[in-house]
């Protein structure tokens, strides 16, 4: 059983890395392998609309005929027994590295039948960790919500399963004193870093133990 995590945040040790960390280490707990991957490590773009993932009887038929620095990823992601992706919010939506990843995860595997399909045919557990500056009152106001469950659906319909679990009012900077960001209420922030914060952590790591177990 191997569980795969990837990091969509350009920062290696803040919220999202850490909370996929938690995820593994749930997985882990019940035996899985873990890996985790950082999408800023690597150099690659997203879909080039090349379409050999999609050409009748090709070598390359459903599978991402691009040679970069993803397409080991790629691999591991499709081999990978649980799935667990994470980005924060930039902009409403994911990073544009985490697109990037996503267009070169799903374009392969999306078919254009009537109705649309998928060619993912293994068993798997998948989720989808954001974390977000916004509160969760904020989000849906500016219909963050809209985006992530859109997302949730493609990566139920593209592999079969996946749920979602949010990070609100993250802690973003190091030191508050330290940048022009008049909005934030630093006690506020650290408060929620202190008392919210480990609880999603919680949160993640049991949602990797279950999500292993599920397979089970
Ligand atoms: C370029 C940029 C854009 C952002 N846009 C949003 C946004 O639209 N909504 C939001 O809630 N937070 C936004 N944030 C805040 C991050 O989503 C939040 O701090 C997140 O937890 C950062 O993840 P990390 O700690 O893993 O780096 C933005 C941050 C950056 C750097």
């Amino acid at each position: 059983m191997k569980a795969i995590g990837v990091n969509g945040s350009p920062r290696k040790k803040w919220n999202t890395a850490t909370l996929l960390e938690k995820v593994l280490e749930g997985a882990g707990s019940q035996g899985a392998r873990t890996e985790l991957v950082h999408l800023y490590d690597l150099d690659y773009k997203g879909c080039i609309s090349c379409f050999a993932c999609k050409k009748k009887n090709g070598k390359r038929y459903g599978i991402c005929a691009v040679k970069d620095e993803l397409t080991p990823v790629l691999k591991k992601v499709r081999e990978a027994d649980v799935i667990i992706l994470g980005s924060p919010i930039y902009f409403g939506t994911v990073t544009g590295e985490m697109r990037s990843f996503l267009e070169r995860l799903f374009f392969p595997l999306f078919t254009y039948t009537d109705p649309r399909g998928s060619l993912f045919s293994r068993r798997v557990r998948t989720a989808f960790i954001y974390t977000l500056g916004a509160t969760k009152r904020l989000a849906r106001e500016r219909r963050f919500d809209k985006h992530i469950a859109a997302t949730e659906a493609l990566m139920q319909m593209i592999l079969g399963t996946s749920e979602t679990l949010c990070s609100y009012d993250t802690y973003q900077f190091e030191d508050y004193s330290k940048v022009y960001a008049p909005c934030f209420d630093p006690e506020k922030k650290a408060r929620v870093r202190a008392e919210v914060f480990p609880m999603d952590c919680e949160k993640a790591f049991r949602m990797g133990a279950r999500l292993v177990r599920e397979l089970r």
